[in-house]
């Protein structure tokens, strides 16, 4: 199985790659920081989403020798700080954007130019993408624009099955900010997040990218492509 991972380098990207690579799958992963793994399978390249310029570049050199792709993992992203919207800083939000929304455009924009025949797109979404808490803002809007990117590629990528998946709470980086740092007076939603912290309900990455990997069938034999899918209501 050939298999191309945004952000793998820490979380939900890292549980799937250390998931992938103990099925024999070879891994291409793209992130700021790099893989930690080491792994003749693994194949990996230190990219700034964020620098749109230089993706395309960057998949020239880490595709290079790859002929086709079973499954493309858009799973980077940022949360942002969980701040009133308006009190949100435009260029903020842009950044943001760049990283959670238009870096797997042009992922997908270079896939199709290339003609390189990819059987599934995962775009990893989140609960935020529809339940718009107060607070959410930037994260929320990322969120909400990448399910319907992934829904308008679909028209564009025939050959594909393409869904954005909320793949319910992980353990990762991003909740220690949540459950750590954001007031849960102010933002009652952070709230159930501390509460699912150590417990079923909030798997680590590794667990959560099992479950992830285990479903992948399923996906596509039960979602029409562009689908927005939570792992929570399956
Ligand atoms: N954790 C949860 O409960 C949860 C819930 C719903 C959805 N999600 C989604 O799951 C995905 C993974 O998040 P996570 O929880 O695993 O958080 P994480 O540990 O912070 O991982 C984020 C990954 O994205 C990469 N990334 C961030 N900015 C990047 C940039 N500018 N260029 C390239 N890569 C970048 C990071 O790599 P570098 O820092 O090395 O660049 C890292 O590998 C995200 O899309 C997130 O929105 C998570």
């Amino acid at each position: 199985m050939n298999v191309l991972i945004t952000g793998n380098s820490s979380g939900l990207g890292l549980g799937l790659t250390e998931e992938l690579l103990a099925t024999q799958a070879t891994v291409w992963g793209l992130s700021r920081r790099g893989c930690p793994l080491s792994d003749e399978a693994l194949r990996d390249r230190r990219c700034d989403l964020a620098d749109l310029n230089a993706v395309p570049e960057a998949l020239d050199r880490l595709l290079s020798d790859c002929l086709r792709l079973d499954l493309v993992v858009l799973n980077a992203g940022i949360l942002g700080r969980i701040q009133p919207l308006h009190q949100t800083d435009v260029h903020d939000l842009e950044h943001l954007m760049r990283i959670n929304l238009w870096g797997s455009k042009l992922i997908l924009d270079w896939l199709i130019e290339r003609q390189l025949p990819v059987a599934q797109v995962l775009a990893i979404s989140s609960g935020a993408a529809v339940s718009m808490s107060y607070g959410w803002g930037g994260y929320s809007l990322s969120k909400a624009a990448l399910n319907n990117l992934v829904r308008l590629y679909a028209h564009e990528m025939p050959d594909t099955h393409l869904v954005s998946l909320a793949p319910g709470l992980v353990d990762t980086a991003m909740q220690d900010y949540l459950c750590e740092e954001v007031d849960h007076q102010e933002y009652p939603s952070v709230q159930k997040l501390r509460q699912a912290r150590g417990t079923d309900d909030m798997p680590d990455s590794r667990q959560a990218a099992a479950r992830i990997l285990k479903l992948l069938p399923q996906f596509s034999r039960d979602h029409d492509s562009g689908a927005f899918v939570d792992i929570r209501e399956l």
